[in-house]
């Protein structure tokens, strides 16, 4: 396989660094803004010049954001490439115009490290979708969230230092506003629902509430009652309506979800024959996100292209039968409360344009 490598942040010199060590990757030429003194093969600026490049069966996107990664993933397809990206906004937002390109042009779109860092998760999800109904997707699928709530608890540090430390690490989106504010977990969840349930449901229907908002006192609050609290993502499939969201939600200190801490995620399935699976690993960080992008690579050059799914019903997100108990801390206090999702929602973006002091968890239920 000829790969043109499109970007060298932390998860494109990973994957520079591990294709080396593999016969089968061949890094035939990298596209990026500044030249690395490192880079062994060909380096250029202008995406046309791999696009161009007949010798270059794959190309490998790991620029992130939606453009000008769009304008090159789009390039790359219609010059029959294979393509391979952890790019999740692009793919989140673009799926179906993406696999139909791919399906179009007879080549193979790959995108496992979009969600879950370096577990194989869509992957799993794509393989079992074909032979089981999945009827619910969840879990914690952003690292950053998740590294600095663990260090907020086990560390009782505050929660902008815990911001700067995992951007320092690499595990943070390049404007970490996608990670905090719940957006980055949400692409993977709508992604995640899409491959699980045969559907297209779009990101700006899901509701999303981040993180940024905790503070050390909440999170006190939380270990006084034996909580710890999480940023979820959920979606579950019930007599053909998809329900869908991203919220902060509190954990049993003794549960397996308290455990999961750094840059991990847990995420899991049910399925109706299947039951129960749960997949955890690194969910964040350069090397365990290139080893998903290499392992996609290696499938494509071993001859399997199948897409992840063809099935892409429209389908609108409906939350209406959600309801839950919420911790809901305003300028007055703390209180816990039995709301709907739709409810508590839309009493967070009500404290967001007043630009108010606001936080609320749901309390999950076993
Ligand atoms: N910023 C992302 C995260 C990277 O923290 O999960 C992996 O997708």
């Amino acid at each position: 396989m000829k790969i043109g490598l499109m970007g060298y942040g932390t998860v494109g010199s990973a994957f520079y660094t591990l294709a080396q060590e593999h016969a089968d990757t061949q890094i035939a030429a990298l596209l990026d803004l500044k030249t690395h003194p490192e880079v062994a093969c060909r380096q250029t600026s202008d995406y046309r010049s791999i696009i161009e490049d007949q010798s270059i069966d794959t190309v490998v996107e790991l620029i992130g954001g939606l453009h000008p990664a769009y304008e090159f993933v789009t390039a790359a397809l219609k010059a029959g490439k294979h393509v391979v990206t952890a790019n999740k906004q692009l793919v989140c937002a673009c799926y179906d115009e993406l696999i139909a390109l791919a399906e179009e042009n007879g080549v193979s779109l790959r995108c496992t490290a979009a969600a879950g860092g370096g577990i194989p998760w869509l992957h799993s999800l794509a393989r079992l979708s074909r032979c089981d109904r999945i009827t619910a997707v969840s879990g914690i699928m952003n690292g950053t969230t998740n590294y600095i709530l663990s260090a907020m608890t086990e560390q009782e540090t505050e929660y902008a230092d815990n911001l700067r430390e995992a951007q320092r690490l690499g595990y943070a989106e390049a404007d970490p506003t996608a990670d905090v504010e719940g957006y980055d977990a949400c692409r993977k969840l709508v992604l995640s629902a899409n491959i699980a349930f045969g559907v297209s449901i779009r990101e700006a229907e899901v509701p999303c509430f981040g993180i940024s908002g905790i503070t050390a006192q909440d999170v006190a609050a939380f270990k006084r009652l034996g909580l710890v609290c999480k940023l979820i993502a959920h979606a579950s499939l019930r007599e053909g309506r998809v329900s869908a969201c991203v919220e902060p939600m509190l954990f049993p200190v003794s549960g397996q979800m308290a455990h999961i801490s750094g840059p991990d995620n847990l995420i899991s399935l049910k399925a109706e024959r299947v039951g129960a699976q749960s997949f955890a690993g690194a969910g964040a960080g350069g090397f365990a996100t290139a080893s998903n992008v290499l392992a996609d690579c290696m499938e494509i050059a071993r001859g399997c292209e199948t897409f992840y799914t063809s099935l892409r019903t429209p389908a609108a997100v409906d939350n209406a039968a959600l309801e839950q108990r919420y911790y809901i801390r305003t300028e007055a206090g703390a209180q816990s409360m039995r709301l709907t999702v739709n409810a508590a929602h839309a009493m967070a973006a009500e404290y967001k344009n007043k630009q108010q002091p606001f936080f609320m968890a749901a309390v999950a239920e076993e």
